[in-house]
C-alpha cells in the first residue's frame, strides 16, 4: 500500500453541493491499494500500520484529483490556422462557417484522415494533456458526420482508452452540423442519425453519451429534441451545446430531457438557469471559446448563486479552442468568470466527474475513488492559477500508478 506523505496542501475535492468546498488538509497523507485510495488525511494522523509501505516524498506540493476534461472534441483532421487569421481581420465564426469553412473544413480533412493517422494525432494531444496533471478525458465525435466516418472516430477513441493511461469517456456528436451534402435535406440526416446511427452505436457500446449542437447554423431546437429523444430511448445519456453563438432555448430543453450536462451557455436565459438548477444539470463552462472566439464568457456566479454545479473544460478542437491546457482554461474562468480558484478547481475534478457521471469514482481523493492525483509546485491552490506556467506540474499518478518520472 503505497504512501504519498509530506503534502503541503491536499485538495480532497469531496463531491458536496458547494462548489467552493475543496477539502484542503495541510500537511497531508494519501495511501492507496491498487487503484484505490483507503486513507487521505492529516499527516500526523497517518495509521502506524501503514508505516513500513512504500513511501512517495510530495516534497511540501500541492496534491489534487487528477484533472478531468470534461468536454473535447480530442479526433480531427487538420487545423484552421488560416480561419484564425479570417477572425483576426473581421470575420465571424459563423460568417466563416456559412461560407464553407469552419467546422465542415475539419469534417473534410477529418475523413480524408486514415484511423491510424487520427489515433496517433490524438495520442500526441493525451501525452501532453496527462503531463498537465489531466487523467480523464471526454471526448466526441462529431467530425465525421457520416457512418463510416463517426464509427471510425469513436474506435479510434476506444482503441486510445486501450493504449493510454488516460481514460476516455466517449461521446457520440453525430449531431454537430447538418454534413455539405445534406444541407438541401436536412430530414435525411436526421433520419440516418435516429434511425441508423444512434442505434448502432448504443447496441455496440462504441459511445456513453450523445451530444447535439443547437445553435445558429446547426440543429434546432426541434430537431435536437428528436435527436435526443432518440439517443435517450436507446440507453445513451445526454449532453447538449447550448446558448454559445445565439440563444435559442436549448438550456431549457437540456433540462426539460435531464440532461447530464449542457455545455458553453454564454446566452442562456433565465429560464435557462431554473430548467438546469430544477434538473441537477452540470453546466460545463468553456472559457477558451470565449477567448478564441472574443465571445462573452458563462456568468458563472448566477448559475451558481441557483445551485447548478459549474464545469470547467477546454473544449479542445481546430475552430473555437484550439488547445487542450486545462490549468489555462482554468486561469481563464478565474479572471473572467468570476470563479475563485477554489470553485475552478472543483469544476475541474468532482463537478467534471459529475458531467460524465463519474462523480462516485473520480474527481476526490477520499477513500474508495480512484488514486488518480497531479503533484504541483505551488504552495496553494490559489497560488497556483493565479502564477500561469507553461506546466506547473511535476509528477501525476493514473490509477495509483507514477505516470512518468520527467514530466
Ligand atoms: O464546442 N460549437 C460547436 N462545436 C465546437 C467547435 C467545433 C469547431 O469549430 O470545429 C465548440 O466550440
Ligand atoms: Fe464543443
Amino acid at each position: 500500500m503505497p504512501v504519498l506523505h509530506s503534502i503541503g496542501q491536499l485538495a480532497t475535492c469531496p463531491p458536496t453541493a458547494d462548489q467552493a468546498d475543496i477539502g484542503l488538509i495541510a500537511d497531508a497523507a494519501v495511501v492507496w491499494q491498487g487503484e484505490q485510495i483507503v486513507w487521505a488525511g492529516p499527516g500526523d494522523q497517518l495509521p502506524g500500520a501503514y508505516a513500513g509501505e512504500p513511501h512517495f516524498d510530495a516534497e511540501g506540493q500541492l496534491v489534487v484529483p487528477g484533472l478531468i476534461d470534461c468536454h473535447t472534441h480530442l479526433c480531427f483532421g487538420g487545423w484552421r490556422g488560416d480561419e484564425f487569421e479570417m477572425r483576426i481581420q473581421g470575420k465571424s465564426y459563423l460568417e466563416i462557417a456559412q461560407a464553407g469553412g469552419g467546422i465542415s473544413n475539419t469534417v473534410k480533412a477529418t475523413r480524408e484522415s486514415s484511423a491510424k493517422a487520427l489515433f496517433n494525432k490524438a495520442r500526441t494531444a493525451l501525452d501532453a494533456m496527462l503531463a498537465l496533471g489531466v487523467t480523464t478525458v471526454e471526448a466526441k465525435s462529431g467530425y465525421g458526420l457520416d457512418t463510416e466516418n463517426e464509427l471510425k472516430q469513436l474506435t479510434v477513441y476506444a482503441d486510445l482508452d486501450h493504449a493510454h493511461p488516460i481514460d476516455l469517456v466517449r461521446t457520440f456528436l453525430g449531431a454537430h452540423i447538418i454534413p455539405p451534402e445534406y444541407t438541401e435535406d436536412r430530414q435525411a440526416y436526421i433520419d440516418l442519425l435516429c434511425r441508423e446511427l444512434i442505434p448502432q452505436i448504443a447496441d455496440r457500446r462504441l459511445a456513453e453519451f450523445c451530444d447535439c449542437y443547437i445553435d445558429a447554423g446547426a440543429y434546432t431546437i426541434d430537431e435536437g429534441r428528436r435527436i435526443l429523444q432518440c439517443a435517450r430511448n436507446h440507453g445513451l445519456a445526454l449532453k447538449v451545446h447550448a446558448e454559445q453563438i445565439s440563444h435559442t432555448g436549448a438550456a431549457d430543453l437540456a433540462g426539460e430531457l435531464g440532461a447530464v450536462s449542457a455545455e458553453h451557455l454564454e446566452r442562456i436565459s433565465e429560464t435557462g438557469i431554473e430548467a438546469l438548477a430544477e434538473a441537477g444539470t452540470v453546466a460545463v463552462s468553456l472559457p477558451l471559446a470565449s477567448l478564441y472566439l472574443r465571445e462573452p464568457y458563462l456568468d458563472a456566479r448566477r448559475l451558481i448563486d441557483a445551485g447548478i454545479p459549474v464545469a470547467v473544460a477546454t473544449d479542445f478542437n481546430p475552430g473555437s479552442a484550439p488547445s487542450y491546457h486545462l490549468p489555462f482554461a482554468m486561469t481563464l474562468a478565474c479572471l473572467n468568470q468570476q470563479m475563485t480558484p477554489a470553485e475552478v478547481l472543483k469544476g475541474a475534478t468532482s463537478y467534471a466527474a459529475k458531467a460524465v457521471s463519474r462523480q462516485a469514482a473520480i474527481g476526490s481523493l477520499l477513500p474508495g475513488y480512484r488514486a488518480d492525483m497531479a503533484l504541483i509546485r505551488a504552495p496553494s491552490v490559489n497560488h497556483w492559477l493565479y502564477h500561469a506556467q507553461a506546466n506547473a506540474v511535476t509528477r501525476v499518478f493514473k490509477d495509483g500508478t507514477p505516470a512518468g518520472d520527467s514530466l
